[in-house]
């Protein structure tokens, strides 16, 4: 029921949703600002011939993984816009970069990377990805994980990443969106001046994903949220029987994965 509502809501106007969104996501740093280890807030990323994820972690980690290994990353100034709760970013510090700096909307998200992560080559930055507070051509590299289905603009966003990327930069790219207009997603990067460099359908891999983490989110669930929460909470993560995963399952939606480079 509550998150029904949150839903309609958020489909009213795009100021509205990115208001929304906000204090939603403001809501979980708070809340949870104690869980340092608690670092992603995406679905997931596995596949069948895995041998059984360790953790709940190890499943974001996948789907930051499966971007990651598509461009050479190594000493490349790298923006994740929408890093949430910086997992991602610290994960990028296997791969040798410059410079990795974290962009989110959420200002108590970014309290929380900032208190998290201390090491020195990650920088946590509040900011909104319509307006990215930096100069033209200030990266190699941005990536964006299961963050603009937030966005009131995405077409905004996407010149922004464009104007921030250096020339020949890359942009990784994962969401999920309504499966009627996916076709449109890598048009609207074409007109923005991308080359589509590849893209993949991967909702199968996510569902799967759902499926195994399962048990370990009903797990975290239990013991940290409290009962008026759980099912808004369950809806969050994407437990069976949501409707982010029914709509999946039942190709609705489709989560997608789509690398683009700066002309
Ligand atoms: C589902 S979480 C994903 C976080 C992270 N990428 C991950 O995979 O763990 C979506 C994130 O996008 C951020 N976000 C939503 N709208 C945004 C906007 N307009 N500008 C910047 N960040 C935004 C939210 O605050 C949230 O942290």
């Amino acid at each position: 029921m509550l998150s029904k509502l949150f839903r309609k809501l958020v489909d009213r106007s795009p100021n509205f949703s990115l208001k929304l969104w906000q204090l939603f996501y403001d809501f979980i740093a708070v809340k949870f600002r104690n869980q340092t280890n608690w670092k992603y807030m995406n679905y997931g990323f596995s596949q069948p011939e895995n041998q059984g994820e360790k953790d709940l972690d190890t499943f974001s980690e996948n789907l930051y993984r499966h971007l990651f290994n598509k461009t050479a990353l190594e000493n490349r100034a790298i923006l994740e816009v929408g890093c949430g709760r910086g997992g991602g970013c610290e994960l990028l510090l296997d791969y040798h970069p410059k410079t990795v700096t974290g962009l989110d909307f959420s200002e108590k998200g970014i309290k929380f990377c900032q208190n998290a992560y201390k090491n020195p080559s990650l920088e946590f930055v509040a900011g909104n990805a319509e307006a990215l507070p930096f100069a033209d051509q200030s990266f190699d590299i941005i990536i964006n994980v299961e963050s603009s289905h937030c966005y009131g603009n995405r077409a905004a966003f996407f010149k922004e990443v464009y104007r921030t990327l250096k020339p020949n930069g890359f942009f990784l790219y994962a969401d999920f969106m309504g499966s009627i207009h996916y076709h449109k997603r890598p048009v609207q990067l074409s007109d923005t001046g991308f080359k589509v460099v590849s893209q993949e359908d991967i909702t199968s891999n996510v569902v799967l994903s759902m499926d195994r983490s399962a048990p370990f989110k009903r797990q975290f669930i239990e013991k940290l949220v409290p009962k008026p929460f759980r099912k808004i909470i369950n809806d969050f993560v994407g437990l069976p029987g949501s409707d982010i995963y029914n709509k999946l399952k039942n190709n609705q939606s489709t989560y997608f994965s789509i690398i683009c480079e700066k002309n």
